[in-house]
């Protein structure tokens, strides 16, 4: 029997937890033989929901279950973790940008980024999922000097799927058919969802849609996909995301194939022009549970200009919060 995964998932009392945990138990994660070992957190006002989580958990009699706890201590949550999902973090409402959220959660990361730092495996991978996600990974990050940078990634693969299934859609074609989408830079209306790199079936997407209809229609569409379910749900969207964390994590731990790639917000080195410093969405590929952005392909003047105006918004938040970094 293989040793237990240690997974930290923070804001475990709320909706997008409650959607991740049970597929982590089921295996979705790291397959059908590898047990994981839950370390559940969220504020000392939640732990008794924790409690209800954590009976839910037992009553699934999973056999890949082999332990979980809960707990307000980001340390004792964090302790020698394999993975974090850092959810944890105030949703926004009808109205609100991501951007509104910086001031509230900013703090939260501060403090998860130290205890990560102390407690976590050397080469723990952590994802934030929490809004605004890509500055919360840059403050996590900050505040763990012990820890490299490449241990930290913020969640655009929610949006990379949108991508996917909004095009699927359109063209009438499988989801499996598609490849090579990207998404380049925030997690927000900036976000720049790529398909000069997409193929159909083997085929250029582009040339399966109207111009007009990517720039105009899907663009808005995809960066403003998050805002249409929280007006549709009254709710932010919590399956899908889940979904997409699960994604995530199980294509940095497990790689991505041969012939595709995911997009991620990671660290930047610079690569395409942008600032180092910014935890920036880019098409990536992994290979021994290493990521390595997509190098060389590329970039026309429409791209660029996208490209930078998220760059531009990231650095603007990175301002925000330079006192917590
Ligand atoms: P939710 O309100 O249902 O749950 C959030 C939970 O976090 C609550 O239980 C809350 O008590 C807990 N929490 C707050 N502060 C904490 C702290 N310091 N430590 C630990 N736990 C803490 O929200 P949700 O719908 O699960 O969403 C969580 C976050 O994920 C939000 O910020 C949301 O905007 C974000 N989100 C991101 C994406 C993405 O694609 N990156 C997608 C969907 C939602
Ligand atoms: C999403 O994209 O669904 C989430 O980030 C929630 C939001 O605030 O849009």
């Amino acid at each position: 029997m293989k040793a237990p995964l240690q997974i930290a998932v923070t804001g475990a009392a709320g909706q997008i937890s409650y959607a991740l945990l049970f597929r982590l138990i089921a295996g979705n994660l790291a397959g059908p033989d590898q047990p994981v070992f839950l370390r559940l957190l969220d504020v000392p006002g939640a732990v008794g929901d924790m409690q209800g989580v954590l009976m839910e958990l037992e009553d699934c009699a999973a056999p890949l279950l082999a332990g979980a706890i809960a707990t307000a201590d980001p340390e004792e949550a964090f302790h020698d973790a394999d993975l974090a999902f850092l959810v944890g973090a105030k949703p926004r409402g009808q109205g609100m940008e991501r951007q509104d959220l910086l001031a509230v959660n900013a703090e939260i990361f501060t403090t998860q980024g130290r205890a990560l730092d102390q407690a976590a495996k050397r080469d723990v991978k952590v994802l934030v999922v929490g809004n605004p996600a890509n500055t919360n990974a840059l403050i996590a990050l900050k505040n763990a000097p012990s820890l490299s940078p490449r241990n930290f990634s913020a969640m655009t693969r929610l949006d990379h799927n949108r991508v996917v299934g909004l095009l699927a859609a359109k063209i009438g074609c499988p989801v499996a058919g598609i490849r090579q989408a990207a998404i380049w830079g925030n997690h927000s209306t900036t976000q720049y969802p790529d398909l000069h790199h997409a193929l159909v079936q083997g085929r250029p997407a582009l040339e399966r849609v109207e111009t007009s209809w990517y720039r105009d229609e899907f663009i808005p569409a995809v960066q403003r996909r998050g805002a249409a379910v929280i007006a549709a749900r009254g709710k932010s969207s919590a399956a899908s995301a889940a979904n997409a964390a699960l994604e995530h994590m199980r294509s940095w731990t497990q790689g991505t194939p041969k012939d595709d790639w995911t997009s991620m917000a990671v660290c930047s080195d610079g690569s395409y022009g942008i600032a180092e410093d910014l935890v920036y969405s880019f098409p990536v590929r992994v290979q021994n549970s290493d990521y390595a952005i997509v190098q060389g392909l590329p970039v026309n003047e429409f791209s660029r200009e996208k490209m930078r105006l998220s760059e531009e918004e990231l650095i603007l938040e990175r301002e925000m919060v330079k006192h917590l970094l």
